[in-house]
């Protein structure tokens, strides 16, 4: 049974991802630092596979607690998620961004060489395209970040491309996420951000819940069909299903290679609203406002090479993604804390 070490396990796509990973039979440890989640989504994990993963409250930056993590248990590979996500709160703390993301990882990769764990996936991010990416975005789009969370993950980016080339064992696949959104389809694990969320979805989810007032649309303005911007939205567990085809397929097209995660096409946040208020039978209450600084009109992925190279395909559409986050927003209006 592949023993996998997940970093930042407890968080959204973390937590998800081990569903996957318990479900095709591995053996999941977490570590996580609890900063931006929280331990009761392992008892969902359990509820829903019959497992619990093995849990540790580290924090990467800790090398010592770290290291006790690698000495308890042999791993077959290592899937980072841990780091600091925020695109806006990166503009006004850059400094503790690029500390907590890259040491992290830096202490991270020592202690994978020391133990001879040689195989990694990475969660990167389209944001290491930046704002001058023209859509359909493919893996060799310019890489021109245009915040220091989108820089970390660049950086980061680089700095296994280097141990990768100059350790042939060393084994790295990067995946580059567009918009993940939904949730589980049982309904007991989904998106659940600190404080204010900042991502459209759960945005959406909260205010129709009523946990908050409205959404607030950033802008109508835009080149667009109907004035609002246009993402790529892709279902958390067919981004879950991803990770496990890039562990199967890693190593196979070189030392290390990167690949867009999305399901290749835009949708405006009016039709995401649309479409939730069909999924939910829910009016949500919006207001237009001005644009947010820093956002694009249109940033969707060309994720043939992942569909080719790992024989992965997002299957889940903007409906299964609006009719999922629904049943969890609806039985957890609070998130976890609240349960
Ligand atoms: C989507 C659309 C907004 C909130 C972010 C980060 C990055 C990446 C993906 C990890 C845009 C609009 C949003 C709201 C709105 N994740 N919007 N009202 O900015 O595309 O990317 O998530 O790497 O963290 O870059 O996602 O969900 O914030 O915005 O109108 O309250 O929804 O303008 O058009 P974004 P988002």
């Amino acid at each position: 049974m592949p023993s996998i070490l997940v970093t930042g396990g407890t968080g959204y796509i973390g937590s998800h991802t081990c569903i996957a990973l318990i479900e095709n039979g591995c053996d999941v440890t977490v570590v996580d630092n609890l900063s931006n989640s929280s331990a009761a989504v392992l008892d969902r994990i359990k509820k829903i596979t019959g497992k619990k993963p093995l849990f540790h409250k580290v924090d990467l930056l800790d090398a010592k607690g770290l290291a006790a993590v690698f000495k308890a248990r042999a791993f077959d590979a290592v899937i980072h998620f841990a780091g600091f996500k925020a695109v806006s709160e990166s503009m006004s703390a850059p400094l503790d961004y690029y500390h907590n993301n890259i040491a992290g990882t830096l202490n991270l990769c020592r202690l994978m060489q020391a133990h001879d764990a040689s195989t990694l996936v990475f969660s990167s991010s389209a944001t290491v395209y930046g704002d001058a990416a023209v859509s359909p975005v493919t893996e060799a789009s310019p890489l021109a970040p245009a915040s220091p969370y989108g820089r970390t993950k660049l950086m980061i980016e680089m700095i296994l491309r280097d141990i990768a080339m100059s350790n042939p064992a060393f084994r790295v696949s990067l995946l580059r996420y567009f918009n993940p959104a939904g949730a589980h389809e049982s309904g007991l694990m989904g998106e659940d951000p600190r404080g204010t969320p900042n991502n459209l979805m759960p945005c959406i989810s909260q205010a129709a819940v009523g946990r908050l007032p409205r959404l607030n649309v950033f802008g109508n303005d835009y080149p667009t069909p109907d004035g609002t911007g246009i993402r790529d939205y892709i279902h958390v567990m067919d981004l879950a299903e991803g990770h496990l085809k890039a562990l199967e397929h890693i190593g196979r097209t070189g030392a290390i290679a990167a690949y867009n995660l999305g399901m290749g096409q835009g949708h405006s946040v009016l039709e995401l609203i649309a479409a939730f208020e069909n999924a939910s039978g829910r009016k949500v209450p919006y207001v237009f406002t001005r644009r947010r600084p820093g956002d694009v009109a249109v940033l969707y992925a060309d994720p043939a090479k992942a569909n080719a190279e790992l024989a992965w395909k997002a299957a889940r559409g903007i409906e299964t993604i609006c009719t999922d986050t629904w049943r969890w927003q609806k039985g957890n209006p609070e998130g976890y804390e609240g349960s």
